[in-house]
């Protein structure tokens, strides 16, 4: 018997009205995964097809219409206090406060769960220079890079220690160069630190990169393919399975 999954889905849709008010607009249809401890999941697609309405749910940033979405067992819409400081959620957007300090902003969620005041800077510090932003915690928003600014939120979502992370394409505003090495970094962070993580993107080698399991999906949110990899996937394999991605994503048409 394997362990409870950390992240589970059971036939969940979800469905938003139309704009126009003619009938509901299907974004995710009965999607069913589970996810256990310890992995790191891509979640890959093209713009548009449900990656984002699916890691809303997963947050508990909205609700499920149908079907049955889990968190550690946990109804991660209804029970959103119970998930304070479990999760750690990094988006494409760093959302940092503009009238905080790189450190201010890191402190944040330590400071939302009442962490002693000297150790909460003590380990927000500790994020930022594990991020390579040593020299950084004074600066505001608006004087650093792009990249350092993610970085910044990046240490923000670590800082709380939460078991789960949840990327939603952190890095696709970012230049390939800096988004490599933040993607590695990332990868470090979270299997030294034993998380598990779900990482979405539309990139096929940022996925490929990331997750030691790729989901891809289709439009509307479901699973067209799925692979693992591990560091002892060979070069001929990983060439496969690449090919399938691409080919799977070529059977659905572009959306807007
Ligand atoms: N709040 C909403 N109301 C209406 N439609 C939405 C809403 N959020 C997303 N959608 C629609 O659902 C579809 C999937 O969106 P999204 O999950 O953001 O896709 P992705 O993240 O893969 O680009 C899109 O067609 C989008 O327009
Ligand atoms: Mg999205």
């Amino acid at each position: 018997m394997s362990a409870e999954p950390v992240i589970s889905f059971k036939d969940v849709t979800k469905t938003f009205r139309r704009a126009d008010g003619k009938g509901d607009f299907v974004a995710v249809d009965k999607l069913s995964f589970e996810i256990a401890k310890g992995e790191i999941v891509a979640v890959l697609g093209k713009t548009g097809c449900g990656k984002s309405t699916m890691f809303n749910i997963v947050a508990g940033l909205t609700e499920a219409t149908e079907g049955k979405a889990r968190v550690v067992g946990h109804d991660p819409f209804r029970e959103f206090n119970f998930f304070r400081g479990k999760i750690g959620i990094v988006f494409q957007n760093d959302r940092l406060m503009p009238w905080r300090t790189a450190l201010d902003n890191v402190l944040l969620g330590l400071q939302v769960l009442n962490t002693d005041p000297k150790q909460a800077e003590e380990t927000a510090r500790h994020w930022l220079a594990r991020l390579g932003l040593s020299g950084h915690e004074n600066d505001y928003p608006h004087a650093l890079s792009g990249g350092m600014r993610q970085r910044v939120s990046i240490a923000r979502a670590f800082a709380v220690n939460p078991d789960i992370l949840l990327c939603d394409e952190p890095f696709s505003a970012l230049d390939e160069m800096t988004a490599r090495d933040l993607r590695a970094e990332f990868v470090r962070l979270v299997r030294q630190n034993d998380k598990t993580a779900v990482f979405i993107t539309h990139q096929i080698n940022e996925a490929m990169e990331i997750g030691d399991r790729v989901m891809v999906f289709h439009r509307p949110a479901r699973i067209a393919y799925e692979a693992r990899l591990t560091a002892a996937t060979g070069e001929a394999e990983r060439t496969q399975v690449r090919d399938d991605i691409m080919r799977v994503l070529s059977v659905e048409p572009a959306s807007a």
